[in-house]
């Protein structure tokens, strides 16, 4: 079941030197119980495009044109007392530097409760209840003591477990997590994954995971959405995408993962363009091995190439 739909969203920055597009016609669509991995380099407009949702965008963005459907209603245009209804308690964010939204000087369970007494308009004991339940939820041991400690107390895992439990203790719908394993190292980035597919499993949240990192999500993704230059140029449900994965971008990115490959880490050569850069044609031609004429000169269509399965490039002719 669809729960948010985002149709050709255009957005922009007013910088020092004249407006800059940074996301072009970006879509996608948020199914219930279901995650989607939107999968780019570093810059490519994913924090952006997620961060759209909430609006909560830098001050000299803007965006230009586009649909945000949530509860029948275009969200972009709804007032901020409406809005702030729907962010945390409706749709949850983990932030990508979730280290940071913590508060040092008040324990973990306060800030916890804090969420809870909002959210759940519950008090004392019955809100304490909660959150120990939250805690259990996200596997954080002890959760009783644990509750009484401060951010520093807690390993980095740890407090991204804290986190995430914040995100569940307002039932949100959506929960939008950004990055959310970066930080960690790689058992504990499997453990937060596995933890994450859980809740999406148990409690039917529609999960929207922002990563660089095709190898994290295929376990856990319903969908992937792969971003360049501001673009989404493939998207297929995940068995379908590792099975016939089309854009020539998509491929480099899987081929650079250590384990599709064996020892033999391919890496992208070249970097992505900046939003300052004008490239003419499919943004990824500078990089591409099968780039033909009409790469440098025309913008390619996303061509349907299977059931949901799109990609936008000019192979799919
Ligand atoms: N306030 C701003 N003014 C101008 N450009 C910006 C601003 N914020 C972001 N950008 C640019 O917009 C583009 C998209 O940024 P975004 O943060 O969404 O990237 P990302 O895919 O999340 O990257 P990362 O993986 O590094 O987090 C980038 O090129 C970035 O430089
Ligand atoms: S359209 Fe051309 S340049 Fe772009 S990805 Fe396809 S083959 Fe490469
Ligand atoms: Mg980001």
């Amino acid at each position: 079941m669809k729960i948010l739909e985002i149709e050709n969203l255009n957005l922009g920055f007013n910088c020092e030197n004249g407006f800059k597009q940074a996301l072009w016609d970006v879509s996608f669509v948020l199914n219930k119980g279901e995650m989607l991995a939107l999968v780019g380099e570093s810059g490519c407009g994913k924090t952006i495009s997620a961060m759209s949702i909430l609006q909560l965008l830098p001050k000299n963005a803007k965006i230009t044109s586009g649909i945000i459907t949530y509860e029948n209603q275009n969200i972009l245009e709804l007032k901020t007392k409406d809005l702030r209804h729907i962010r945390g308690a409706k749709i949850a964010l983990i932030p990508q530097d979730p280290m940071t939204s913590l508060n040092p000087l008040y324990t973990v369970g306060n800030q916890l409760l804090e969420v809870i007494k909002i959210h759940q308009n519950l008090k004392g004991e019955e809100a304490f209840k909660k959150a120990v339940e939250a805690f259990e939820m996200v596997q954080i041991p002890s959760p009783r003591e644990r509750l009484k400690a401060y951010p520093h107390e807690f390993s980095g895992g740890m407090k991204q477990r804290a986190i995430i439990a914040m995100a569940l203790a307002c039932n949100a719908e959506i929960l939008i997590a950004d990055e959310p394993t970066t930080a960690l190292d790689v058992t504990i980035q499997a453990q937060i994954m596995d933890l994450i597919g859980k809740i999406k499993i148990e409690r039917q949240t529609a999960i929207l995971l922002i990563t660089h990192d095709l190898a994290l999500v295929r376990e856990h993704a319903d969908r992937i959405a792969v971003m360049y230059a501001g673009r989404i140029v493939e998207n297929a449900p995940a068995n379908e995408f590792f099975e016939h994965t089309n854009h020539p971008y998509s491929i480099a990115l899987l081929n650079s993962i250590p384990s599709t490959k064996g020892k033999f880490l391919e890496t992208i050569t070249g970097q992505p363009p900046s939003i300052q850069q004008t490239i003419n044609g499919c943004k990824f031609h500078p990089r591409c091995k099968n780039c033909m004429e009409i790469c440098t000169k025309k913008i390619p269509p996303n061509y349907i190439i299977g059931e949901n399965h799109f990609s936008a490039c000019f192979l799919n002719k």
